[in-house]
C-alpha cells in the first residue's frame, strides 16, 4: 500500500492540531507536530529544546537545521511508515526543500483559510492539558471542570506564546515565511485550500472532502 504523507498549513491557531487529531483516528497514521516535538524538547531538557526555547518565546521560527533534524528523526520511527500528517512542518520554503531533497513524496497540502480575528480569539483562550497534551478553548471547547482535562484529569495551562505580544509576532511571522508555501505546492498541484473559519465539525467535513475521505 502506498503511504499517505499529507500536510495540514496554515496559521497559528487555523486548527491544525486540532484537525490533525480527528484524521489519526480516520486514517490509523500519526500526527508528526513539530510544535509538540519542539516542546518536548524543551521539557527533557536537551540542548535543542533549550536553543529553541528562545525563538518560540518570542514567536519565531526555530532554525531549520534544528526542525530538520528533529522531523528525519521522527519520521525514522516504525509508526510513520505507512504515512502521517505533518502538523507545523513544513513552514518556510527551506524546509519544504529538505522534504523534496529526500524524495518524500507528499500526496496533499490542506491549507487552512483563517481571518486574523478568530485566529486571536482561537488562541488566547486556548488551553493545554500538561499531562496529555489534549487542546481545550474557554469559550469554544470548555473542559467540563475549569482547569481540568477531560480526557485524563490533568492540569491545564495557557501556552506561553498564546499571550497577545506572542501572538502577534505569531501572526506575522507565518505572513512573511509561511504563507509563501501556499503558491509553493499549488504551483506543484498539491494544494487545496478550505475556509477554516467554521464549526469544528464544518471544518472537519471540507478536509475529509478535500482528501477524498
Ligand atoms: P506550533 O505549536 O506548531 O504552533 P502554531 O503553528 O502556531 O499552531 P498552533 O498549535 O498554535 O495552532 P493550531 O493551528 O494547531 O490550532 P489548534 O488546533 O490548537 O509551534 C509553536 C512554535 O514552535 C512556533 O511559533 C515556532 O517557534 C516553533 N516551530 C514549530 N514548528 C516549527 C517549524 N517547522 N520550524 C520552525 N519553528 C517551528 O486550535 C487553536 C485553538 O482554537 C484551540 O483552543 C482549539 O480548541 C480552537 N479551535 C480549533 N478549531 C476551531 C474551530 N473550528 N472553531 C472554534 N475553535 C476552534
Amino acid at each position: 500500500m502506498e503511504a499517505t504523507r499529507l500536510i495540514l498549513l496554515g496559521p497559528p491557531g487555523a486548527g491544525k492540531g486540532t484537525q490533525a487529531a480527528t484524521l489519526v483516528t480516520r486514517l490509523g497514521i500519526p500526527q508528526i507536530s513539530t510544535g509538540d516535538l519542539l516542546r518536548a524538547a524543551r521539557k527533557a531538557g536537551t540542548r535543542l529544546g533549550k536553543e529553541a526555547q528562545l525563538f518560540m518565546d518570542a514567536g519565531r521560527l526555530v532554525p531549520d537545521a534544528l526542525v530538520i533534524m528533529l522531523v528525519e528523526e521522527r519520521l525514522n520511527v516504525e509508526d510513520a511508515q505507512d504515512g502521517y500528517i505533518l502538523d507545523g512542518f513544513p513552514r518556510n520554503v527551506a524546509q519544504a526543500e529538505a522534504l523534496e531533497t529526500r524524495s518524500i513524496k507528499i500526496e496533499r497540502v490542506v491549507s487552512l483559510d483563517v481571518p486574523d480575528s478568530v485566529l486571536v480569539k482561537r488562541l488566547s483562550g486556548r488551553r493545554v492539558c500538561r499531562s496529555c497534551g489534549a487542546s481545550f478553548h474557554m469559550d469554544y471547547r470548555p473542559t467540563k471542570t475549569a482547569g481540568k482535562c477531560d480526557i485524563c484529569a490533568g492540569d491545564t495551562y495557557q501556552r506561553a506564546d498564546d499571550h497577545a505580544g506572542v501572538i502577534s509576532e505569531r501572526l506575522q511571522t507565518y505572513k512573511a515565511q509561511t504563507q509563501p508555501l501556499i503558491d509553493y505546492y499549488s504551483t506543484r498541484g498539491l494544494l487545496r485550500a478550505i475556509q477554516g473559519n467554521g464549526s469544528f465539525e464544518d471544518v472537519r467535513q471540507a478536509i475529509n472532502q478535500a482528501l477524498d475521505l
